[in-house]
């Protein structure tokens, strides 16, 4: 069975803790979330999706038989980069390695190139993330560049890599 994309729901709350109360899962994202990360932590994110501008935001529970397996979001940029959006994403670690992440980054695409005017998206994995970076690839994005001594994480300086897909009229 392949996962699906949709809109979070409040019920989705257990679950989305459940999935990114895992240090391996935020070693590997931008630093300001809890840990450990509760379901009252996912209630609080679920209600602020719902409620953010909807030109803007596009978050997306991964859904496997309807129930929340990770976490999508697609945000959109400003000021001169407005048709520009930056992605990130996880999966619950034990759904790990069978193509969920490849397919929900495709879905999340095709959905954002089909219903919106962005033009480019982006994702900016740690250069050591070798997962997202295959993923992105399988997904038909170009590796841009290395970007170096991007980022501090967890102490230590380290290099991430610019990856974009760019919309084909
Ligand atoms: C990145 C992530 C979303 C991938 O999800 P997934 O459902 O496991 O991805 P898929 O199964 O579609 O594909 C994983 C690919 O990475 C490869 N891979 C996994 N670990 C790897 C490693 N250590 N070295 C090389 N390749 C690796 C797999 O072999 C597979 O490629 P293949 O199909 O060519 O064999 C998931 O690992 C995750 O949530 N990681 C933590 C959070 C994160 O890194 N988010 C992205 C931030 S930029």
């Amino acid at each position: 069975m392949d996962c699906k994309i949709r809109p979070w729901q409040i019920e989705d709350a257990a679950n989305l803790a459940a999935a990114l109360n895992n240090r391996k899962i935020q070693d590997n994202l931008r630093d300001g979330l809890p840990f450990p990360y509760t379901t009252e932590d996912a209630k609080e994110y679920i209600t602020a999706m719902l409620a953010a501008d909807k030109e803007a935001n596009y978050a997306f529970a991964i859904t496997l038989d309807d129930k929340a397996i990770g976490s999508m979001g697609v945000f959109r940029k400003n000021n001169i980069h407005c048709r520009t959006a930056e992605m990130g994403y996880y999966i619950a670690e034990p759904y790990w390695g069978k193509g969920f992440g490849t397919s929900a980054v495709k879905q999340t695409c095709d959905y954002i190139f089909k219903h919106t005017d962005i033009i480019r998206i982006f994702a900016e994995p740690f250069a050591h993330n070798a997962a997202s970076c295959r993923i992105l690839e399988k997904a038909g994005f170009q590796c841009e560049g290395l970007l170096c001594k991007n980022a501090v994480k967890n102490g230590k300086v380290l290099d991430m890599k610019m990856y974009a897909l760019i919309r084909e009229d």
